[in-house]
Protein backbone atom coordinates (compact mmCIF):
# COMPACT_ATOMS: atom_id res chain seq x y z
CA UNK A 1 0.00 0.00 0.00
CA UNK A 2 1.45 3.50 -0.44
CA UNK A 3 0.87 6.03 1.83
CA UNK A 4 -0.56 9.72 1.26
CA UNK A 5 0.33 12.84 3.94
CA UNK A 6 -2.07 15.98 3.65
CA UNK A 7 0.18 18.88 4.75
CA UNK A 8 -1.30 22.03 3.05
CA UNK A 9 -3.38 24.97 4.23
CA UNK A 10 -2.15 27.98 5.88
CA UNK A 11 -2.58 26.79 9.58
CA UNK A 12 -4.46 30.06 10.13
CA UNK A 13 -5.68 28.82 13.75
CA UNK A 14 -1.94 28.68 15.08
CA UNK A 15 -1.23 32.39 13.55
CA UNK A 16 1.74 33.69 14.32
CA UNK A 17 2.86 30.66 14.83
CA UNK A 18 2.81 29.91 10.95
CA UNK A 19 3.77 33.24 9.70
CA UNK A 20 7.02 32.08 8.71
CA UNK A 21 6.71 28.20 8.23
CA UNK A 22 4.00 25.24 7.58
CA UNK A 23 1.89 23.97 10.29
CA UNK A 24 3.26 20.92 9.66
CA UNK A 25 6.79 21.95 10.23
CA UNK A 26 6.72 23.22 13.70
CA UNK A 27 7.99 20.91 16.51
CA UNK A 28 6.43 18.58 18.69
CA UNK A 29 8.84 18.15 21.25
CA UNK A 30 12.40 17.30 19.44
CA UNK A 31 10.63 16.60 15.52
CA UNK A 32 9.52 18.35 12.66
CA UNK A 33 4.96 17.71 13.40
CA UNK A 34 5.14 15.89 9.90
CA UNK A 35 7.89 13.36 10.78
CA UNK A 36 5.31 11.80 13.18
CA UNK A 37 2.88 10.95 10.64
CA UNK A 38 5.74 9.65 8.43
CA UNK A 39 7.03 7.59 10.91
CA UNK A 40 3.82 5.86 11.54
CA UNK A 41 3.22 4.50 8.08
CA UNK A 42 6.76 3.41 8.00
CA UNK A 43 5.86 1.35 11.46
CA UNK A 44 3.32 0.28 9.34
CA UNK A 45 5.62 -0.92 6.32
CA UNK A 46 4.45 1.38 3.90
CA UNK A 47 7.80 3.39 2.22
CA UNK A 48 6.19 5.17 -0.67
CA UNK A 49 4.38 8.22 -0.25
CA UNK A 50 3.26 11.27 -1.71
CA UNK A 51 3.11 14.67 1.04
CA UNK A 52 0.37 17.15 -0.68
CA UNK A 53 1.24 20.21 0.38
CA UNK A 54 0.09 24.05 -0.47
CA UNK A 55 0.71 27.64 0.10
CA UNK A 56 3.71 30.38 0.72
CA UNK A 57 5.99 28.13 2.77
CA UNK A 58 5.59 24.56 0.54
CA UNK A 59 9.19 24.78 -0.29
CA UNK A 60 10.63 24.11 3.41
CA UNK A 61 9.24 20.81 3.40
CA UNK A 62 12.02 19.78 0.49
CA UNK A 63 14.65 21.72 2.88
CA UNK A 64 13.49 19.32 5.93
CA UNK A 65 12.29 16.01 4.32
CA UNK A 66 14.88 15.76 0.99
CA UNK A 67 14.16 12.85 -0.25
CA UNK A 68 13.20 11.00 2.79
CA UNK A 69 15.54 8.50 3.23
CA UNK A 70 16.68 9.51 6.90
CA UNK A 71 13.13 8.59 7.31
CA UNK A 72 13.03 5.02 5.80
CA UNK A 73 11.12 5.95 3.15
CA UNK A 74 12.13 4.13 -0.25
CA UNK A 75 10.49 6.96 -2.60
CA UNK A 76 8.84 10.41 -1.20
CA UNK A 77 7.42 12.08 -4.09
CA UNK A 78 5.74 16.17 -3.53
CA UNK A 79 2.31 17.40 -4.85
CA UNK A 80 1.32 21.23 -4.62
CA UNK A 81 -2.15 22.23 -4.00
CA UNK A 82 -3.29 25.56 -5.71
CA UNK A 83 -5.73 26.69 -3.18
CA UNK A 84 -7.52 25.92 0.38
CA UNK A 85 -9.82 23.68 -1.32
CA UNK A 86 -10.12 21.15 1.58
CA UNK A 87 -8.70 17.76 2.49
CA UNK A 88 -11.08 15.70 0.04
CA UNK A 89 -9.34 18.41 -2.54
CA UNK A 90 -5.79 17.90 -1.33
CA UNK A 91 -6.20 14.23 -1.96
CA UNK A 92 -7.78 14.49 -5.65
CA UNK A 93 -3.95 15.94 -6.46
CA UNK A 94 -2.53 12.14 -5.54
CA UNK A 95 -5.02 9.64 -8.18
CA UNK A 96 -1.75 9.42 -10.23
CA UNK A 97 0.55 8.50 -7.86
CA UNK A 98 -2.15 6.05 -5.98
CA UNK A 99 -2.09 4.03 -9.59
CA UNK A 100 -5.77 2.76 -8.92
CA UNK A 101 -4.24 0.98 -5.49
CA UNK A 102 -5.70 1.07 -2.08
CA UNK A 103 -3.95 4.32 -0.04
CA UNK A 104 -3.25 5.01 3.79
CA UNK A 105 -3.79 8.72 4.02
CA UNK A 106 -2.84 11.06 7.19
CA UNK A 107 -3.39 14.41 7.55
CA UNK A 108 0.28 16.27 8.40
CA UNK A 109 -1.04 17.02 11.69
CA UNK A 110 -2.14 13.97 13.02
CA UNK A 111 0.12 12.30 15.76
CA UNK A 112 -0.23 9.04 17.40
CA UNK A 113 1.65 6.28 18.63
CA UNK A 114 -0.87 3.37 17.54
CA UNK A 115 0.17 0.25 15.41
CA UNK A 116 -1.96 0.61 12.18
CA UNK A 117 0.19 -2.32 10.73
CA UNK A 118 -2.88 -4.78 11.46
CA UNK A 119 -5.29 -2.75 9.26
CA UNK A 120 -3.07 -1.93 6.70
CA UNK A 121 -2.13 -5.23 6.22
CA UNK A 122 -5.99 -7.21 6.26
CA UNK A 123 -7.20 -4.00 4.17
CA UNK A 124 -8.98 -5.24 1.58
CA UNK A 125 -11.60 -2.83 0.09
CA UNK A 126 -14.06 -0.14 1.06
CA UNK A 127 -12.81 2.26 3.61
CA UNK A 128 -11.26 2.09 6.80
CA UNK A 129 -11.51 5.17 10.03
CA UNK A 130 -9.39 5.22 12.85
CA UNK A 131 -11.84 6.20 15.88
CA UNK A 132 -10.72 7.73 19.15
CA UNK A 133 -12.56 9.06 22.03
CA UNK A 134 -12.45 12.40 22.71
CA UNK A 135 -13.26 14.66 25.50
CA UNK A 136 -14.44 17.43 22.85
CA UNK A 137 -16.20 15.85 19.78
CA UNK A 138 -17.89 18.65 18.44
CA UNK A 139 -14.39 19.28 17.10
CA UNK A 140 -13.74 16.71 14.32
CA UNK A 141 -15.87 14.44 12.46
CA UNK A 142 -18.31 12.15 14.85
CA UNK A 143 -19.14 8.99 14.02
CA UNK A 144 -23.26 8.28 14.17
CA UNK A 145 -23.35 4.25 15.35
CA UNK A 146 -26.82 2.46 15.22
CA UNK A 147 -28.52 1.39 18.19
CA UNK A 148 -26.59 -2.14 18.49
CA UNK A 149 -23.32 0.22 17.65
CA UNK A 150 -22.46 -2.20 15.15
CA UNK A 151 -21.91 -0.08 12.51
CA UNK A 152 -21.91 4.02 11.59
CA UNK A 153 -24.72 5.12 10.08
CA UNK A 154 -22.94 8.22 9.45
CA UNK A 155 -20.56 10.82 10.33
CA UNK A 156 -20.91 14.36 11.15
CA UNK A 157 -18.53 16.93 10.77
CA UNK A 158 -18.46 19.26 13.83
CA UNK A 159 -21.80 19.08 15.22
CA UNK A 160 -22.75 21.17 17.81
CA UNK A 161 -24.54 18.45 19.44
CA UNK A 162 -22.40 15.03 18.90
CA UNK A 163 -24.42 12.13 18.81
CA UNK A 164 -20.85 10.21 20.38
CA UNK A 165 -17.97 10.73 22.15
CA UNK A 166 -15.50 9.56 19.10
CA UNK A 167 -13.34 11.74 16.41
CA UNK A 168 -12.80 9.75 13.14
CA UNK A 169 -8.97 10.28 13.39
CA UNK A 170 -6.95 11.97 10.39
CA UNK A 171 -6.09 8.39 9.13
CA UNK A 172 -7.77 6.36 6.89
CA UNK A 173 -7.41 3.48 4.61
CA UNK A 174 -9.11 4.34 1.10
CA UNK A 175 -9.44 1.66 -1.57
CA UNK A 176 -9.11 2.95 -5.34
CA UNK A 177 -12.65 4.33 -5.67
CA UNK A 178 -12.20 7.16 -3.21
CA UNK A 179 -10.77 9.43 -6.43
CA UNK A 180 -13.88 8.77 -8.25
CA UNK A 181 -16.28 9.47 -4.99
CA UNK A 182 -14.22 12.96 -4.63
CA UNK A 183 -15.60 13.91 -8.00
CA UNK A 184 -18.91 13.98 -7.04
CA UNK A 185 -18.32 16.05 -4.05
CA UNK A 186 -19.88 19.44 -3.73
CA UNK A 187 -17.91 22.12 -1.51
CA UNK A 188 -19.49 22.21 1.91
CA UNK A 189 -20.61 25.31 4.03
CA UNK A 190 -16.72 26.61 4.76
CA UNK A 191 -16.47 26.09 1.11
CA UNK A 192 -14.19 22.86 1.44
CA UNK A 193 -14.29 19.39 -0.11
CA UNK A 194 -15.00 17.85 2.96
CA UNK A 195 -12.99 13.83 4.10
CA UNK A 196 -16.27 13.37 6.12
CA UNK A 197 -18.12 13.44 3.08
CA UNK A 198 -15.92 11.23 1.40
CA UNK A 199 -16.65 8.69 4.21
CA UNK A 200 -19.99 9.20 4.20
CA UNK A 201 -20.23 7.51 0.37
CA UNK A 202 -18.31 4.55 1.39
CA UNK A 203 -21.48 4.06 4.16
CA UNK A 204 -23.87 4.43 2.22
CA UNK A 205 -22.28 1.99 -0.14
CA UNK A 206 -22.09 -0.40 3.21
CA UNK A 207 -18.44 -0.14 2.57
CA UNK A 208 -16.77 1.99 5.69
CA UNK A 209 -15.24 -0.08 8.48
CA UNK A 210 -13.56 1.21 11.68
CA UNK A 211 -11.24 0.39 14.19
CA UNK A 212 -10.13 2.17 17.39
CA UNK A 213 -6.77 3.19 17.73
CA UNK A 214 -5.29 1.52 20.39
CA UNK A 215 -2.48 4.32 21.94
CA UNK A 216 -2.19 8.38 21.64
CA UNK A 217 -3.52 10.10 19.34
CA UNK A 218 -3.89 14.03 18.99
CA UNK A 219 -4.49 16.26 16.01
CA UNK A 220 -1.96 19.48 17.01
CA UNK A 221 -3.29 21.67 14.87
CA UNK A 222 -4.76 23.89 17.87
CA UNK A 223 -2.55 26.09 20.46
CA UNK A 224 -3.68 23.63 23.21
CA UNK A 225 -3.62 20.47 20.57
CA UNK A 226 -0.23 21.68 20.02
CA UNK A 227 1.02 21.87 23.55
CA UNK A 228 -0.71 18.72 24.44
CA UNK A 229 1.00 16.53 21.74
CA UNK A 230 4.61 18.63 22.86
CA UNK A 231 3.74 17.33 26.11
CA UNK A 232 2.48 13.96 25.38
CA UNK A 233 6.33 13.23 23.13
CA UNK A 234 8.21 15.13 25.66
CA UNK A 235 6.80 12.63 28.39
CA UNK A 236 6.94 9.67 26.69
CA UNK A 237 10.67 10.24 26.45
CA UNK A 238 11.27 11.14 29.92
CA UNK A 239 12.72 14.62 29.69
CA UNK A 240 9.32 15.67 31.94
CA UNK A 241 7.84 13.55 34.37
C1 LIG B 1 -10.30 17.33 9.91
C2 LIG B 1 -11.52 16.53 9.48
C3 LIG B 1 -12.23 15.94 10.70
C4 LIG B 1 -11.24 15.11 11.51
C5 LIG B 1 -10.00 15.93 11.86
C6 LIG B 1 -8.95 15.04 12.51
O1 LIG B 1 -10.73 18.46 10.61
O2 LIG B 1 -12.39 17.38 8.75
O3 LIG B 1 -13.29 15.12 10.27
O4 LIG B 1 -11.89 14.66 12.69
O5 LIG B 1 -9.43 16.53 10.70
O6 LIG B 1 -7.76 15.72 12.79
P1 LIG B 1 -9.90 19.85 10.53
O7 LIG B 1 -8.71 19.68 11.43
O8 LIG B 1 -9.52 20.07 9.11
O9 LIG B 1 -10.84 20.90 11.04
Amino acid sequence: MKGIILAGGLGTRLYPLTYATNKHLLPIYDQPMVFYPIRTLVAAGITEIMLVTGGPHAGHFMRVLKNGKELGLKHLEYAYQENEGGIAQALSLAEDFADKKSVAVILGDNTTDADIRPSVRDFKKGALVFLKTVSDPGRYGVPVFSGDRRSILRIEEKPSRPKSDFAVTGLYLYDHRVFDFIRELKPSARGELEITDVNNFYIREGLLNWSVLDGFWTDAGKFETLYLANHYWAAKKGVIP
